[in-house]
């Protein structure tokens, strides 16, 4: 039995200690593999010895059989709100009122400075270091006792380590939603065709306020301390941001961009620098939180209503909003993918006036039905085109027989641009317009991106130009741009004689453009602007590329099946041929060199190097072999080498092979090679 005691002891403490590094360090130690089958010698340990288990042990926070209700708690001291400001005029308020109230002057107050997390408030009570309860924050003053949830959250300590453990302590804080775990729930529920959850934060609360503790186990939540509640049998150390530092030594997770910043200034760079970073956190944040960092300053502050007077809560823009979908219509991009977009009443969201929003393709509409009239939630994060992440249900205008006012949204059977049918392939998301560049749609799309900067950057040559030299019919493809002329350019509408020479001139610029810009300008689907780079590099000439066979394609180290097979299909198309065949009389690129012409072949990519006499080939017949199939020979051993070919009377290149590890073959093996057998 005292052995049992000892490892179990063991057990808990490496576990902890892994849970401790992944989930609040972020920085894992030990494999899944080898956690789960430490979990599992614990749980049957406990199951053989029941007397052996403890509430704080780590094979509790897998959940508990469902309650049939959450029960209501009283928190120890309130959890009250923060008061908000959206400008630097109401924070420059904010600290004049804290400097008054405690009588200091310009710039003298410390504040502690944190990312104001997108969760939910909780408060975890300890007693005598064991976790005995956890609640939601309520109303307040009570909240629901959400403890066996919250035992399954594995960053939330079950235990306190400290060398003096206070006979009871509240800590506060936020539980919330990885971006990354949010996403990967939200992919499952696809899968599986379930409801998906509007955001982290939705996520979170959700899983959190599930009967069954079994169910919150599987959703991955995390948690982030930002202060204490009540605390008995211990004394505070005297400022925030040294309890933060307490409880993180209490290996409480605690938020890494957490500051102390001086006076108005300190508190708006802050804000400014957690704002650049905002986009690529890993967790929702919709401010910033200041806190006057003295705790007995903030007791001299105290309370107005219910919020404190020594804090703050410094917003960003929204970047999520609600607004009504006034119309659902159907773009026809390059590729001919057509996009459900919502023309939304126009709502401020993210910073910006934002009156469209993408709605992916029919799926994502289906899934999320959403119709005319609906009351919808928008987000639009950074520079992500905005999106349409969600209906309001009990919004939707409904007839006197109580249903539906607008039908569900179908994906049109023609093109909405050229009348085309349109064809849905199997395991594609993406319903497309049929007609290639006959359709206008498309070939406006493909002429904006063959101009486009990153392409062959023709100045001045944008979306309404290209949809005016299109509907006149005098650019059908990118070739016909070189062979407009002033004059006509002239007699469009809006261009002075100025602009239709800048354009000109322009167009002119972009001759000889080099290879690489060239291929990424065709548009060839899946080829974005590094592949381009990777063929040109490779092919060194457009003619090599045309050329190129599936092997030669997939001699590109950064090629797979996918890409090559589009590469080829777009120059198998005898109109790209016509184009390409035009592009070239303009000279609009230039070849480059190729990087060592490659041979496709089952050999392509591969060093060989000879040694020894061959029984039946002479070097010069094998040298020639080799390079037909694609391969190189070199003339001495390294560790690119990939096949030492041995004969009789081989020397010091068979002794370096063989210390270098490399395959060593002979002629029988490279004549299979030659003939593309797998060896
Ligand atoms: S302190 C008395 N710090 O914001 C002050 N709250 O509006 C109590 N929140 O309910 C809150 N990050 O859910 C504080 N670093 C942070 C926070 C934070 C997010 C939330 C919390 C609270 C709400 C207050």
């Amino acid at each position: 039995m005292g052995q049992e005691t000892e490892r179990v002891r063991e057990l808990r403490a490496r576990i902890d200690e892994a849970n401790y590094r992944y989930y609040v360090l972020d920085a894992p130690t030990l494999p899944d593999s080898e956690y789960d089958r430490l979990l599992r010698e614990l749980q049957d340990l406990e199951d053989r010895f029941p007397e052996l288990a403890t509430p704080d042990s780590p094979t509790r926070r897998v959940g508990a059989a469902p309650l049939a209700d959450f029960v209501q708690v009283s928190h120890g001291l309130p959890m009250l709100s923060l008061n908000n400001a959206f400008s630097s005029t109401e924070v420059a308020a904010f600290d004049r009122r804290v400097r008054e109230g405690l009588g200091r002057g310009d710039g003298a107050i410390e504040y502690a400075v944190e990312p104001k997390l997108d969760g939910l408030a909780i408060s975890l009570r300890y007693e005598n270091g064991l976790l005995a309860q956890g609640a939601t924050r309520g109303d307040g003053y009570v909240g629901e006792d959400v403890t066996a949830n919250l035992r399954t959250v594995r960053a939330i300590p079950l235990r306190l380590v400290d060398v003096a453990v206070p006979r009871l302590l509240e800590v506060r804080g936020e539980v919330l939603m990885l971006r990354r775990d949010f996403e990967h729930l939200n992919e499952q529920a696809r899968a599986r065709g379930e409801k998906t959850f509007a955001n982290p934060r939705n996520a979170a609360a959700g899983s959190l306020r599930q009967l069954d503790s079994r169910i919150t186990a599987r959703r991955r939540l995390s948690f982030f301390a930002y202060g204490v509640g009540q605390v008995q049998g211990m004394r505070l150390p005297s400022t925030h941001s040294a309890v933060m530092d307490w409880l993180a030594n209490m290996r409480f997770p605690v938020a890494p961009q957490r500051r102390v910043a001086r006076g108005v200034a300190g508190l708006m760079a802050y804000f400014e620098d957690l704002g650049s970073i905002r986009d690529s956190l890993p967790y929702d944040i919709d401010g910033a939180v200041y806190k006057v960092n003295d705790l007995a300053d903030q007791d001299t502050l105290g309370f107005v209503a219910r919020a404190p007077r020594f804090a703050l809560a410094h917003k960003y823009p929204a970047q999520e909003e609600l607004t009504v979908v006034q119309a659902i219509d159907v773009q026809v991009g390059r590729t001919g993918a057509m996009t459900p977009v919502a023309r939304l009443r126009p709502v401020f969201v993210g910073g910006v006036t934002v009156t469209n929003a993408t709605l992916h393709n029919e799926d994502e509409v289906q899934r999320k039905d959403v119709r005319v009239g609906d009351t919808v939630i928008v987000r639009r994060a950074g520079d992500v085109i905005p999106e349409v992440v969600g209906v309001l249900p009990e919004r939707r205008p409904m007839t006197a027989g109580n249903t539906p006012l607008h039908a569900p949204f179908r994906m049109p059977t023609a093109c909405p641009e050229c009348g085309a049918p349109v064809l849905r392939l199997e395991g594609e998301a993406a319903t497309r317009c049929t007609n290639g560049l006959a359709c206008p749609a498309q070939r406006k799309q493909a002429l904006i991106h063959f101009a486009g900067r990153r392409a062959m950057d023709i100045d001045g040559l944008g979306e309404k130009l290209v949809e005016q030299l299109v509907e006149q019919g005098w650019v059908a493809t990118p070739a016909d741009l070189y062979r407009l002329a002033r004059e006509q350019l002239a007699g469009l509408e809006r261009m002075a004689d100025k602009s239709a020479g800048n354009l000109i001139q322009a167009i002119d610029a972009s001759r000889g453009r080099p290879l690489a810009r060239f291929i990424f300008a065709l548009g060839i689907r899946h080829v974005g602007e590094q592949t381009a780079k990777d063929l040109a590099r490779h092919f060194g000439s457009l003619a090599a590329l045309m050329d190129a066979d599936e092997a030669a394609l997939l001699a590109v180290p950064e090629v797979g099946p996918v890409v090559a097979a589009s590469i080829r299909a777009f120059f198998r198309e005898p109109h790209n041929r016509a184009v390409i065949h035009a592009l070239g009389e303009a000279s609009a690129w230039q070849d480059g060199e190729a990087r060592a012409a490659p041979v496709a072949g089952p050999l392509a990519g591969k060093t060989l190097v000879l040694t020894g006499t061959l029984p039946g080939l002479s070097r010069a017949a094998a040298k020639g072999l080799i390079e037909a199939a694609g391969g190189k020979v070199s003339g001495s051993v390294s560790k690119n080498t990939d096949y030492v070919v041995a004969g009789s009377e081989a020397g010091s290149k068979l002794d370096k092979a063989q210390a270098l590890g490399l395959r060593i073959i002979e002629e029988a093996t490279l004549k299979a090679l030659l003939n593309g057998e797998v060896i």
